[in-house]
């Protein structure tokens, strides 16, 4: 069976709390993964930021939107004590502290730009400054929930892959992706289930798919099975022995 490319889905965030410093580091040293998946935002005064949700409260000891903080205040907050005390002390990264830890740690880096829920001018330009001024452009592959902003990023920049996350069954994908020059589609995993048929209608397009977030070995398994090219999980501890025993090392 062909081995998947496997991502830890913002780090290693079943154990450790999510799109921390900590949990890259953990995904990097305790799995075998070969990347990570995290999601990037802009703070009020431009800084790229690694960051979950539109608003900082479900993830750290703050409240607010990320639009509305600068860098220094988001800096300033804790994002491991909600997880456990044990992790208190976590704060942020820019999207270039995880660039610089990536490359330094051989990992790929699978990047949702979250511009769907906000309104982030610029966004697509900005990362692919920060990509290109480290020359990582077979390192990163972009994803969003925005398409008109992956077909945007994609005309921006060729050199970097993109890729259409979402979530619901649609009608008709055969004639979406015509119209679209993103390079992957990102389906929830459980969309697969419903319709395998699309593993081979993306690949007859020459498109891969990267699937998330899957947590369970079953599913893992099963994805597998059904030829995705990547699987994304809180557990890519689990998620490499799957691999292993299934695929071969
Ligand atoms: O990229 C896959 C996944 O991260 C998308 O959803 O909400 O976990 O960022 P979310
Ligand atoms: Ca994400």
């Amino acid at each position: 069976m062909k081995r998947p490319c496997l991502l830890a889905h913002r780090g290693f965030s079943e154990a450790y709390p999510e799109n921390s410093p900590l949990a890259f580091q953990m995904a990097a040293e305790k799995t075998g993964a070969d990347g990570i998946e995290s999601d990037v935002h802009i703070t009020r005064d431009g800084e790229l930021v690694i960051f979950h949700d539109a608003s900082v409260e479900r993830t750290s000891n703050g409240t607010g939107f990320v639009k509305d903080h600068t860098y220094e205040e988001m800096l300033a907050l804790d994002i491991g004590g909600w997880k456990s005390p044990e992790f208190a002390g976590q704060h942020i990264w820019t999207l270039g502290q995880l660039l610089d830890f990536c490359r330094e740690a051989k990992l790929l880096l699978n990047l949702e730009l979250k511009n769907y829920e906000v309104f982030y001018r610029d966004l697509e330009q900005r990362v692919i400054d920060e990509i290109c001024q480290r020359q990582m452009q077979d390192a990163v592959f972009v994803s969003s929930f925005n398409h008109i902003s992956m077909q945007r990023f994609k005309e921006l920049c060729p050199d970097i892959e993109t890729g259409l996350l979402y979530d619901k069954p649609l009608l008709d994908m055969e004639a979406y992706i015509r119209r679209s020059n993103a390079d992957s589609m990102h389906p929830r995993y459980m969309l697969l289930q419903y319709q395998p048929e699309l593993v081979e209608l993306y690949h007859s397009r020459g498109m891969k798919v990267n699937t998330w977030t899957v947590n369970d070995g079953e599913a893992m398994e099963d994805m597998m099975a059904r030829g995705v090219d990547c699987i994304i999980s809180n557990r890519p501890d689990l998620l490499c022995r799957v691999a292993d025993r299934l695929c071969g090392k």
